[in-house]
């Protein structure tokens, strides 16, 4: 049996912009997607994890495979402690854990950037033309700054903070909600530009914040990024009522995280016990705790 895993993500600053080309900057969590391989004489998927969608599933196995030239069978597993919820890079850390579940069962060696390489082309069944950011966290972990022109860079992490996560309860496909910005940007060009200019100062003053530890002013910049977010659509109400309970609780910032329309919202806390209170305050919706550091 070989096991291996990919990561999940949280995107801190930029999501849907980078889509269009700005800089983002996202965070790898601790939470991760599991992947487990077996030899057998037909492929078959099966998971212990709520909320996968089989066929695209199905599809990125068939993608990655391909990619790798890989003729066998095997029978995959799918587990870990990542939900599948929207938001969290689920999609992306499966597609990196099967990659180098196959890597450890070939002994083929992969360079991490081999491995981001081929779960990009898993990830292409899940989300059409994604940006690459998920699955170069899902990689790589750890804090970094993408743009679709340049790739990535890592970003350093004065101090570590620490983010509660809340969990809507609805999924909206991320293709879905990428098509509706494209829709939004050509209804209105010139307004599209004016808050993607914004959403790159966020993400340049946000390096900046994190660099210096500025807790105060990374709270600011998540309030900021999620009101162009909310701009452009893909916050909805489920969103909103959790954005107002974390900071009615006293978060320092509140945002959606990633594709929206449902899925997670992200809330900075002072503290760990502030951020446990946090998810406190925003029941009955579920969410979990996680540390942001640089490694
Ligand atoms: C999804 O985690 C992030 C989006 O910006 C889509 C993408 O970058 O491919 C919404």
């Amino acid at each position: 049996m070989n096991e291996a895993v990919g990561h999940g993500k949280v995107i801190l600053f930029g999501e849907h912009f980078v889509v269009h080309g700005s800089p983002a900057i996202a965070l790898g969590i601790s939470s991760k997607a599991i992947v487990e391989l077996e030899k057998s004489d037909s492929i078959q998927f099966a998971t212990d994890v709520q909320g996968t969608i089989p066929e695209l599933t199905g599809k990125a196995i068939a993608n990655v495979m391909g990619a790798m030239s890989i003729q066998d069978k095997f029978k995959i597993f799918l587990t870990g402690d990542l939900p599948t919820c929207g938001g969290l890079g689920s999609s992306a850390a499966f597609c990196v854990a099967l990659v180098r579940a196959f890597d450890g069962y070939y002994n083929m060696k992969l360079s991490q950037e081999e491995v981001n390489k081929f779960a990009f082309e898993g990830e292409k069944a899940f989300h059409g033309n994604p940006s690459g950011i998920d699955n170069i966290i899902a990689t790589y972990g750890g804090a970094i700054e993408y743009t679709k022109q340049k790739g990535f860079k890592q970003i350093s992490i004065e101090k570590p903070f620490y983010l509660a996560i809340g969990i809507t309860g609805c999924y909206s496909p991320t293709k879905k909600m990428v098509e509706k910005v494209h829709r939004f940007k050509e209804s209105d060009e010139g307004y599209f530009q004016e808050l993607y200019d914004r959403a790159v100062d966020i993400v340049k003053r946000g390096r900046k914040a994190l660099a210096t530890g500025d807790v105060k002013l990374i709270g600011e910049l998540m309030n900021e990024n999620h009101s162009l977010l909310k701009e452009i659509g893909v916050s909805v109400d489920l969103n909103e009522e959790i954005i107002r309970k974390f900071l009615d609780a006293g978060a320092l910032g509140a945002k959606v995280t990633g594709g929206g329309g449902g899925g997670c919202c992200i809330a900075l806390a002072k503290d760990v016990d502030h951020a446990h209170k946090l998810l406190k305050a925003i029941k009955p919706f579920d969410g979990f705790v996680t540390e942001v550091n640089s490694t």
